[in-house]
């Protein structure tokens, strides 16, 4: 194979590489910024899409991966392009990231598309980002290939770990318990998020770092290396460096992203310990790439995958102490060697299989990867859970649940929205006991709108003061992958949208059975009938702009929340001139 001819023409060509009016416009704006004649003499132009924000602080250090991404361009003879594309926080962006990540993935789409740009190098670390930048390049299917931002170190208060999200979580049931006070409680802000980066723990951000690398669209040990640390540099060099041939040899994502590597992912995501979340995006992006990827794929491929790393919330560690035990190679190493990695043969950006990259990765500490016979959880696959509460699924994450609680059978306690929870929860005189099901509604992609990371509702002070740290919940919403709990989430189809879940009273019977993939409301086929034809759906006013079309185009949780209209591929035909 050629090293310097292009398998295919580029799309740049058709903006540069013409000496007509149309050539001198695209080329004489783009000399305002220095670039010398020779840039432009047909060498792949490679996109760097950048999430970077002071307000997705998990990205504020994104200028100098940028600046290592492209010298590696530059080195493999490429010619860098950096371009800023919606970036959303999880920490600040309310009602909730989510909301905006198919808004992002537009523009990343849009982007890509409408610009001289022959490969694209995403730059994506917040939750939301990596999904958002996946589904808008995958849409386009050009060469891409992801660096992530890296986790936070280790978090710190009085001398010992703490960690993104879930340390916040315990610290809070902890002051609502009496056990700590406020200043206490406040004195964790800082050192818990004490260097660029992202979460710390086994959150969101760091599942789908993890996904990406096991999907094959990012180099080895792209998910842990801290975000601080030089070889996070060297990774986006590398990175840079590695886009310019693969633009060459035009290796798109549909040669990487196939039906092979989500089941790799799936699969990853198990012995990891990975959020939730992940359910929802994999499929969002499977449905840009034309994979047909189910809710029920999720027990066909992930079900008795152990989980081998002890990473919070599901076990003790973080992100650090991954990426110096092997990080996400040795985790993929281990599960090849015990045949557990359906599809090792899977290609990679690199070129190589994700078996070839990983089959020699050192393990350094079983404590935190740990062996087959010594695993965190025997089986720690996300469980699907369908009945007549959810017809079309909901999910729970059992490495992060009470095994006691997996089973369980208890009386409904009833929010109907997340303002109802607050002022309820705190009532001392609310009929709530360890026992009951804490039901949450309207939280779902259309009636929150958004589907918000509220389904971790913390538990009753009463009950928290009386020692009762976990009880079951379920709902509509999305929790963070930071959280911990014996959580159902996802409920489809959401209650505003007319689910049943609409029509759950206080007091009725539920049961949950995480084994069996049951959740049932116990009341007869009759009073079934005749509630859900009284029950009305009750999305918020439509408003306009962006959130009108959300809200009026949002699929369901079980569907991937893209909106209806953004599911497929679209490729990267270049467009008409613009003048
Ligand atoms: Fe950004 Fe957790 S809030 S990664
Ligand atoms: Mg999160």
């Amino acid at each position: 194979m050629s090293d310097t001819t292009p398998k295919k023409k580029l799309r740049s060509t058709e903006w540069f590489g013409h000496n007509d009016k149309n050539g001198f416009m695209y080329r004489s704006w783009m000399k305002n910024q220095g670039f010398p004649d020779h840039e432009f003499d047909g060498r792949p132009v490679i996109g760097i899409c950048n999430t970077w924000s002071e307000l997705t602080p998990c990205n504020a250090h994104f200028r100098k991966i940028a600046e290592h991404v492209r010298r590696g361009v530059y080195e493999a003879g490429g010619f860098p392009v950096e371009f800023p594309v919606f970036s959303n926080g999880e920490s600040n962006l309310r009602p909730t990231a989510m909301l905006t990540r198919n808004l992002a993935a537009m523009d990343v789409e849009e982007a890509i598309r409408g610009n001289p740009i022959d490969a694209v190098v995403l730059l994506a670390g917040c939750d939301k980002t990596t999904p958002a930048l996946l589904m808008g390049a995958a849409s386009c299917d050009v060469p891409a290939i992801v660096v992530s931002g890296g986790p936070m170190l280790n978090g710190k208060l009085d001398g010992k770990n703490i960690g993104s999200g879930t340390s916040v979580w315990q610290l809070h049931e902890s002051l609502k318990a009496g056990e700590i006070d406020l200043h206490k409680f406040l004195s964790a802000e800082a050192g818990m998020s004490r260097s660029a980066g992202t979460c710390n723990t086994m959150g969101t951000a760091s599942t789908m770092a993890c996904m990406a690398e096991s999907l094959g669209v990012t180099l080895p040990h792209n998910a842990a290396i801290p975000a601080v640390d030089a070889r996070r540099y060297v990774l986006a060099h590398l990175s840079g460096q590695r886009i310019v041939q693969m633009a060459k040899d035009d290796l798109t994502l549909s040669k990487i992203l196939t039906r092979q590597a989500f089941e790799n992912a799936i699969r990853t995501n198990a012995a990891i310990g990975g959020s939730t979340n992940a359910v929802i995006h994999l499929k969002a992006i499977a449905g840009r790439i034309g994979v047909d990827l189910e809710l029920e794929d999720w027990t066909r491929v992930g079900q008795g995958m152990p989980t081998l790393v002890d990473l919070m919330p599901s076990g003790r560690f973080l992100m650090e102490e991954f990426y110096y035990a092997g990080g996400l190679p040795g985790v993929l190493r281990r599960m090849g060697e015990a045949g557990l990695l359906p599809h090792p043969e899977a290609l990679t950006v690199n070129g190589h299989s994700l078996w070839d990259n990983v089959r020699e990765a050192p393990i350094h500490d079983p404590e935190v990867i740990r062996p087959l016979d010594k695993p965190l959880i025997a089986d720690g696959s996300i469980r699907v859970l369908r009945g007549n509460l959810s017809p079309r699924g909901a999910v729970l994450k059992p490495s992060a649940a009470t095994p006691t609680l997996l089973k369980h059978r208890g009386r409904a306690v009833v929010f109907e929205n997340l303002e109802h929870y607050k002022e309820r929860i705190v009532d001392e005189d609310l009929d709530v006991d360890a026992d009951s099901v804490l039901v949450l509604k309207n939280c779902g992609p259309r009636g929150y709108p958004g589907m918000a990371e509220v389904g971790n509702m913390g538990l009753p002070p009463k009950l928290l003061r009386q020692g009762i740290k976990d009880m079951v919940r379920i709902s509509d919403a999305r929790m963070s992958g930071t959280a911990y709990g014996t959580v159902v989430l996802h409920v489809a189809p959401e209650a505003a949208a007319g689910g049943p879940l609409a029509m759950v009273r206080d007091g009725d019977w539920i049961e949950l059975d995480s084994d069996a993939g049951r959740l049932h409301l116990d009341i007869s086929d009759e009073e079934y009938a005749s509630r859900m034809a009284d029950v009305q759906k009750s999305l918020p006013p439509p408003g306009g702009g962006y959130r009108k079309l959300y809200v009026e185009h949002v699929l369901q949780a079980d569907e991937g929340c893209d909106l209806d209209f953004l599911v497929g591929c679209r490729g990267a035909a270049v467009p008409r001139h613009s003048h």
